[in-house]
């Protein structure tokens, strides 16, 4: 059933989806919010440790695991868990594809917003004050129309298949994020109190390096931004020609995830300054108002003085927010896809309308019952579910899986000097960094 596998069809097209994968609300709303509650540059500070320190390696680990296997998450954990227990593989596999619908449950619905944003500018620069406004407030009515048209959207693309669906669209959308988030930048880098939020943003205060709350917040944010622990990512390793030198590919895409980041939050901070310059309130007892709704009350408001110009700035940054998280929500939806089509023997169109209903009626749930389930959803998989995935597959590459693994092997570690070194820190030095901020977590929740 393996053997007629779609597959990407370059490695260029293997990094901008993976890639895709790992740009989203993430990185352009959730890193600045973070950011700029923990300190600023001390967050940054810390982040670039911890992606470097642990996500790095357990992004490798995920893509290295799916690539081998050849295998949607579920089978290639299964495989690599063979010796000891196929089955506990397996189920760490179905985990991670729980993990990608609870992902896809909420991620909908912000990204539901996104649009809705987008939508209200462009429906103002054409008149419609009406349509505009309704669009701009949050309201159930809005959720119950745009997390569907979300949910279809990403349907539509994963339909198409990996190659025309995924690969063709991941590759047309992220430069186009890029040159947005470039000129938004500029743009809003020439406005009065700017410079106050670079500075905050750039100059690290030290003594907040150590504060456990800040580590906790960098490392759930960097598994998250990377996309680690669901499968996402272990199922695009698995498109990719195997044997490919994995390490530069995932060197790759962690650089552009975590540039993405690090740029939007020379857009995002700086701008809340600027509204902070124009009379608006924006911190209050040195931490943000309102949490991740910042943007959806400050932003527009600074579009919106800046008259019909801002109306197209704000239409840029918001469509730039929809494309971030369309190409996140396609890596998670193929996720449970691939696995009812290759051991479900189920057609690919079938499993893709079968997981969008699956997600319609979660994300529905979750607006129902918003106040108790959105928060819960996803502090669950960003604090249990995904650093929990992660040290399963550091087990996996570390421990469980000998024959055949690089890493292990040392028959197929000849001429790579690196290799048993950076096989031996997966093994030993990451579940054990690992573990000591999961405890942490388990403690401080
Ligand atoms: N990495 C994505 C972002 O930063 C979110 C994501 C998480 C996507 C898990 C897929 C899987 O927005």
């Amino acid at each position: 059933m393996t053997t007629n596998r779609d597959s990407f069809h370059s490695r260029i097209g293997f990094v901008l989806a993976a890639a895709g994968s790992a740009i989203g609300l993430g990185n352009i709303w959730g890193f600045p919010t973070q950011a700029a509650n923990n300190g600023g540059g001390a967050f940054l500070f810390v982040y670039l440790i911890v992606t470097l320190l642990l996500a790095l390696p357990a992004l490798y680990a995920e893509i290295y695991i799916g690539n081998q296997a050849q295998k949607n998450p579920v089978a290639a954990l299964g495989d690599a868990c063979s010796k000891v227990s196929r089955r506990l593989g397996r189920n760490a596999g179905l985990a991670g594809l729980l993990g990608a619908i609870m992902m896809l449950s909420f991620y909908t619905i912000v990204a539901g917003w996104m649009l809705a944003h987008a939508l209200s500018a462009l429906t103002e620069l054409l008149g419609f004050i009406e349509l505009s406004q309704w669009l701009a407030t949050s309201s159930i009515e809005r959720n119950l129309m745009f997390t569907p048209i979300f949910i279809l959207l990403g349907a539509a693309i994963i339909h198409q298949g990996v190659n025309k669906g995924i690969e063709k669209w991941s590759a047309r959308l992220m430069p186009v994020l890029l040159i947005m988030l470039v000129g938004l930048i500029a743009y809003i880098l020439q406005q009065p109190g700017a410079e106050k939020g670079l500075s905050l943003y750039l100059i690290p205060d030290f003594s907040q390096v150590t504060n456990p709350k800040l580590v906790i917040a960098a490392m759930g944010q960097a598994f998250f931004s990377l996309s680690i622990g669901v499968g996402g990512m272990m199922v695009y390793g698995s498109y990719m020609q195997k044997d490919k030198d994995i390490g530069k590919l995932v060197l790759s895409i962690t650089a552009l995830d975590t540039c993405i980041a690090f740029m939007a939050g020379l857009l995002i901070i700086p701008a809340l300054f600027v509204a902070q310059e124009a009379g608006q309130q924006v911190f209050q007892n040195n931490e943000l108002i309102g949490e991740g709704q910042l943007i959806f009350h400050i932003l527009p408001e600074l579009f919106n003085s800046m008259g019909s110009m801002g109306l197209i700035v704000g239409f840029g940054f918001f469509s730039l927010l929809s494309i971030a998280a369309l190409t996140s929500t396609i890596s998670s939806t193929e996720v449970p896809v691939a696995y009812l089509v290759e051991d479900k023997d189920i057609s690919r169109r079938k499993a893709t309308w079968l997981v969008s209903a699956v997600v319609f009626c979660s994300s529905m749930l979750l607006i129902a019952f918003f106040d108790v389930l959105f928060g819960a959803f996803i502090r669950i998989l960003t604090t249990i579910m995904q650093p929990l995935s992660c040290l399963f597959y550091f087990i996996v590459v570390g421990w469980l899986w000998n024959r055949g693994n690089k890493l292990r092997d040392k028959g197929l570690q000849k001429g790579r000097k690196w290799l048993p070194l950076w096989g031996n820190y997966l093994r030993f030095v990451c579940p054990v960094l690992l573990s000591v901020v999961f405890v942490n977590v388990a403690i401080l929740n």
